[in-house]
């Protein structure tokens, strides 16, 4: 894996993803949709945060809503595992859309996916939400523990982290100097607290991207988008949780017995689905918080060095979750408290 892979494009660039808007889709792009799918219907284009993505929504006259994406030749391997994975996933019960039959196609430079639309809404950070995202998230590890593709997983993992040591460690000793502030960024990078290989712990593969904008309340379900991440991401399951929980609940709600009533909601429903006796051993959370901003940052510094413009505001969104955690240290420790109902 080349450095320059270890960052995907997100769709926003900012924390609370709102649901997309929709306007009307430009008359080539309809034809084009209309032609693929051998029907036509009225396209509106999904636009996140305001802009533009290649998706669209396809309303026939008399039939269901379809999703259709439109995907680059450059993000080709990435979305077909993603769809691989998802059919795999849907195939067994687990909460997730999948493209329907006969797609993925591939027309001249673009690959279309159509799935199903969902009619669904953001996870809000309360008891019940956080609950149904707690049993989704547990579900899908379930079913990705015993996927036929584990293996190269695990070899795709371990190469993505070999290449972020390495980034790393050029930022430690000061090769490699990024951002809006490299002496900040160089001393997080020498920080020996800091860890986010986590060698010790046993590893199973996770979604890898529980970012807001990947999860969908749907018939009071929690449904798990985007699984592009899932091929590198055989790692240990405290990752995705503490990722969750800081997206979900800790940057929404100030208010600390909120967060962790919300907080202790989601982490009691993964761990019961889960079926297993502890979450976090003797795990320190605030340091797994730290080092997950470190590793979101050494993916930006291998972005930027492989000529990606990576705005301020995306660097100091994680320089801001480095210190979220220990501003928040108290409800983290209360949120993933062992042996209290
Ligand atoms: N099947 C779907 N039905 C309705 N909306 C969807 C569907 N799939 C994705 N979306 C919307 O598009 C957003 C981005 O989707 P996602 O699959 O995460 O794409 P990306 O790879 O660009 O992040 C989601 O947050 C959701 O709001
Ligand atoms: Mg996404």
């Amino acid at each position: 894996m080349s450095s320059s892979e270890l960052f995907r494009e997100p769709s926003w660039r900012g924390l609370r993803p709102a649901l997309p808007e929709y306007v009307a889709a430009e008359p080539a792009v309809t034809d084009f949709i209309c032609r693929t799918l051998g029907e036509y219907g009225a396209i509106s284009q999904l636009l996140l945060g305001g802009c533009a993505v290649g998706m669209f929504r396809f309303q026939p006259a008399g039939g269901d809503a379809k999703l259709v994406k439109l995907v680059p030749e450059s993000r080709r391997s990435s979305m077909m595992q993603a769809e691989d994975i998802a059919t795999w996933l849907a195939a067994r019960d687990a909460p997730v859309v999948a493209a329907l039959p006969g797609y993925p196609v591939w027309d001249g430079d673009y690959g279309i996916v159509v799935m199903p639309y969902l009619h669904g809404r953001r996870v809000e950070a309360s008891e019940q939400d956080m609950a149904l995202l707690g049993r989704s998230v547990a579900q899908v590890q379930k079913k990705l523990a015993s996927h036929p593709d584990r293996l190269r997983w695990e070899r795709a993992t371990a190469e993505r982290l070999a290449d972020l040591m390495v980034v790393r460690s050029s930022l430690a000793t000061g090769r490699l100097s990024c951002g809006p502030n490299p002496e900040r960024l160089a001393t997080l990078a020498r920080d020996p607290m800091l860890d986010f290989v986590l060698q010790d712990m046993e590893r199973v593969p996770l979604h890898g991207d529980l970012n807001p904008g990947n999860v969908l309340i749907v018939d009071g379900k929690a449904i798990l988008l985007d699984l592009e991440d899932v091929f590198h991401s055989v790692l240990p399951p405290i990752l995705e949780l503490v990722l969750a929980i800081e997206r979900y609940v800790l940057v929404v709600v100030e208010n600390d017995a909120h967060a962790v009533s919300a907080g202790r909601a989601f982490v009691k429903a993964w761990q019961s689905n889960m079926g297993v006796a502890t979450v976090t051993g003797s795990t320190d959370l605030v340091r797994v918080f730290r080092s997950l901003a470190l590793r979101s940052l050494c993916v930006l510094a291998s972005a930027e060095q492989h000529g990606a413009a990576m705005p301020d505001e995306e660097w100091n969104k994680f320089f801001l979750l480095e210190q979220l955690a220990g501003r928040r240290a108290h409800a983290i420790a209360l949120i993933f408290e062992e042996g209290v109902a």
